[in-house]
């Protein structure tokens, strides 16, 4: 099928990369020249697992194009995604200008039938606002007075890739979600994702809508109990990653995403969960639920300040050593990352910070003023007084901890993701903090 993606930000891209690999033959759009130079050139500016060696593979054999005209690669296409950006406003409104803009546009082009297919996180019911500006601004000739005579369709088929593995995700999807109103829109969306074979949920529009906010939150909430979880794990003595364990087996709950440490971060859970809360209050619900996973996802950094406060006594002249930045591994992103506030506070009370990341020093040097970038831990851990493991790269896992431990000043090592919870870090010499791990702390 010839299908457009308008948008080459990370879902635009690793969905049009897919859909190429899967057999169609796509162009992705995006309003960035500098962007689609690169990326016809075969460079993919962020960082995601065995996505520049596909694109490469389908620039080559053609099947996959890069264009900054909506026009020209709307006009080829019977499937048109939309995967622009859905910020947040400083309300926590979703800004949907971006999706507004590019519906215009694709009205204004349209000559033909055209599927038109939200992949952006939206609140509910932008579907048919869409549909409502794609009515409005059809080429005149396609309207007799308020009688349209193009046929045309808008559906929703939300995105529940990862960053890391996100090639992974999408060619082995849990599920397909498909919001429609017609058989025919549901007939090229089923076409599409054949070759997947995939588990395919098909509903209306707002529901598919409402499915990706619902999952995001619920995917939040689960995050930010075993972050209450662990507080309770401080006080009593008990062991969170236990409890984790223990709850996990039950198949109602599910051991993924009870991970407790410093707070989810990102360019979705943040951003959908506000997002999510300010559609309900408008739609005259107060979620006061998510209000509350808001919170605890915020006072977890705050708390693992205190941690290092109270463990380190006098922060000011301190020398502080990050291993990770990202707000997760395997990516170069440090949007909504909890490093970011973590090292700031930090560097506000007077501590000097060196830091070493696989893939985000780049990023994060439009962050941070003042660091000392190392090339490994080794070299963050020298003369270090403490450390602190903020994301949990691979490349971190199996260090030579006696040697990192002797070259620091103290040996402390804070542990915000509990990732070292299976080694024994007090035999390579480390005062070894994690999160929620009561029995060890006391
Ligand atoms: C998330 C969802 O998992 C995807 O399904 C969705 O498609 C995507 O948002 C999106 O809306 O585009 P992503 O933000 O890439 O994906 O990353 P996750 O793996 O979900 O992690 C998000 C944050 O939660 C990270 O900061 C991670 O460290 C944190 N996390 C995750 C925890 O603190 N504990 C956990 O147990 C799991």
């Amino acid at each position: 099928m010839n299908i457009a993606i308008v948008g080459s930000g990370y879902v635009g891209l690793v969905t049009g990369v897919c859909l190429a690999h899967i057999g169609h033959n796509v162009t992705c759009v995006d309003n960035n020249p500098d962007k689609v130079k690169k990326l016809k050139a075969g460079k993919v500016p962020i960082y995601e697992p065995g996505l520049e060696e596909l694109l490469k593979k389908y620039l080559k054999n053609k099947r996959l194009t890069f264009s900054t005209s909506i026009k020209s690669a709307s006009k080829a296409a019977t499937a048109i995604f939309i995967a622009v950006g859905t910020p947040s406003k400083k309300n926590g409104d979703a800004d949907l200008t971006y999706v507004e803009n590019v519906a215009r546009e694709i009205a204004l082009a349209m000559d033909s039938y055209k599927l038109i297919i939200e992949k952006s996180t939206v609140p509910a019911a932008t579907g048919k606002r869409i549909e409502r500006t794609i009515k409005i601004n059809l080429p005149k000739k396609f309207r007799k007075g308020n009688k349209i005579t193009l046929d045309f369709d808008v559906a929703s088929n939300p995105e529940f890739l990862r960053e890391g593995s996100a090639l992974d995700d999408f060619m082995n999807p849990d599920r397909v979600v498909i919001g429609v109103e017609s058989k025919k829109a549901e007939k090229i969306l089923r076409e599409i994702y054949r070759p997947l074979k995939p588990k395919m949920v098909v509903t209306d529009i707002n529901s598919a809508e409402l499915i990706k906010h619902a999952s995001n939150s619920f995917l939040a909430t689960k995050i930010s109990f075993a972050n209450a979880l662990s507080k309770v794990c401080d006080h009593v003595g008990a062991d969170v990653l236990k409890v984790a364990e223990g709850m996990g087996y039950d198949k109602r709950i599910g051991r993924a995403f009870l991970n407790a440490g410093i707070g989810y971060g990102g360019s979705c859970f943040p951003k959908d969960v506000d997002a999510f809360i300010r559609l309900s209050e408008k739609s005259g619900y107060s979620f006061d639920l998510l209000k509350e996973v808001r919170n605890v996802n915020e006072a977890q950094a705050e708390s693992f300040l205190r941690l290092i406060e109270d463990k380190l006594w006098i922060v000011k002249g301190k020398t502080i050593g990050v291993l990770g930045l990202a707000f997760k591994p395997d990516t170069d992103d440090m949007r909504n990352a909890p490093s970011i506030g973590i090292i700031q506070a930090l560097q506000q009370e007077g501590a000097k910070i060196k830091a070493c990341d696989p893939e985000a020093v780049a990023n994060s040097k439009h962050i941070f003023k003042d660091i000392t970038y190392c090339k490994d831990p080794y070299a963050v851990a020298k003369n270090c007084d403490c450390l602190l493991l903020l994301t949990e790269w691979n490349e971190f896992k199996d260090l030579n901890f006696s040697k990192l431990a002797a070259s620091m000043n103290q040996a402390i090592l804070f542990d915000g993701r509990n990732f070292y919870h299976d080694k024994n870090l007090e035999e390579a010499g480390f005062e070894y903090h994690g999160i929620g791990r009561g029995l060890k702390i006391r």
